[in-house]
């Protein structure tokens, strides 16, 4: 075994990176599952020092006040949605996101236009689910982040963040239910990610986990879904999270920027490698196995042609384009001979590494402002 497979085995569990068996050996959830615990395993941290100290949070707090809204009142909830004319409407924009021809061999090789409209009209579904979940796990770690950060600055902005989230999942639930017709269970990936970082006992490791690797993938996956959308609603309502979004990305950028530059090379490789196991889980969710498996695709023949589909591989990409500058921001590509930029490397996701990072970029995003994706 090389180095780079044993550190992968001993991070991820398996020595290769694209090993379909040990990627599909994680469970798919159950979607009967009403309620799921992990242990937490932090401290409670009372501060008794109440003064502004860090003057770039407290300036962030100040934006979070005033950039709230009310989902029920502010979005056109009125509206019936037509989920399979509005996907057929984007698939001239995206398609599905993926290349036809290059599922033959797969059940997949005989679909015509009814069935990957189906499948589009699943993969919304399934998209906007791992969102709501992903965004209650934001609720529950940002609510952590209230207890365990020492700082004063920083505990009152989290609990502006636990308002957004609770606003991001009471956004998505609604949509998926009155609009989509319900959704999908979590996705064992992300699961898995979300119990890791709720389960790490250290406070910046809640932030790095979520506000820097799953909010960042959030920002750059809203913003995609936001240029190819057409229904008047879900466009809003994206819109509106990401003015949340990249302030959240923000906190996570500016909090840790001050505590890693203070870390020891040992304790910066931990954190290097929860950013790559982070990496690694996402772009594993975003196979979307419960798609294939509900469209009566066996997940072992398609997902390997999943992982080698060049259309794919672009999406795949641009998910990690706020997470790659961001990292670089705080120092985790380079420092311990620069272990993540070789992993970021493998995986095929560096070059956005000078791309702008969210430390200040959220003022862009705020809300009356003319939000314009990356091109
Ligand atoms: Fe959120
Ligand atoms: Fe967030």
């Amino acid at each position: 075994m090389s180095i780079t497979e044993s550190e992968n085995q001993q991070i991820l569990g398996r020595a290769d990176l694209n090993d379909v068996e040990a990627i599909l050996s994680v469970p798919i959830v159950d979607p009967t599952e009403v309620e799921h615990i992990v242990k937490d395993n932090a401290d409670a941290i009372f501060t008794w020092d109440y003064s502004l100290s860090r003057p770039a949070l407290r300036k962030l707090y100040e934006k979070a006040k005033t950039g709230q809204w009310n989902a029920t009142t502010d979005l056109p909830w009125d509206k019936d949605v037509d989920l399979e004319a509005e996907v057929s409407k984007d698939l001239a924009a995206m398609a599905s996101g993926l290349t036809a021809t290059h599922y033959d061999g797969t059940p997949a090789e005989k679909w015509g236009d009814k069935e990957w409209t189906d499948f589009a009209m699943e993969q919304r579904r399934w998209s906007l689910s791992q969102f709501m979940h992903g965004e209650q796990g934001a609720l529950l770690c940002t609510a952590k982040i209230t207890e365990t950060v020492p700082w004063y600055d920083a505990k009152l902005y989290a609990s502006t963040q636990v308002v957004d989230e609770a606003r991001h999942v009471e956004v998505f639930a609604r949509y998926l239910d009155e609009k989509l017709g319900g959704g999908y269970q979590i996705n064992a990936h992300l699961r898995m990610l979300l119990d890791d970082i709720i389960n790490d006992s250290r406070w910046d490791m809640t932030y790095l986990g979520m506000q820097v690797m799953v909010e960042g993938l959030a920002l750059a996956a809203f913003g995609n879904m936001y240029q190819f959308v057409s229904e008047p609603l879900l466009k809003q309502l994206l819109r509106y999270v990401m003015s949340d979004e990249a302030r959240h990305v923000a906190f996570g950028v500016l909090s840790l920027q001050e505590v890693y530059s203070q870390m020891s090379d040992k304790e910066i490789k931990d954190r290097q490698e929860f950013a790559y196991e982070a990496s690694v889980r996402m772009r594993d969710r975003f196979m979307s196995q419960e798609v294939w498996e509900r469209m009566g695709v066996n997940t072992r023949d398609v997902i390997p042609l999943v992982l080698n589909d060049p259309t794919r591989a672009v999406f795949q990409q641009m998910l990690f384009s706020k997470i790659v500058p961001n990292c670089k921001k705080l120092g985790l590509l380079d420092r311990n001979d620069a272990w993540l930029r070789r992993r970021f490397e493998e995986m095929g996701v560096i070059q956005f590494e000078n791309e702008v990072d969210t430390g200040e970029e959220y003022v862009k995003f705020e809300l009356g402002e003319v939000y314009e994706p990356l091109s």
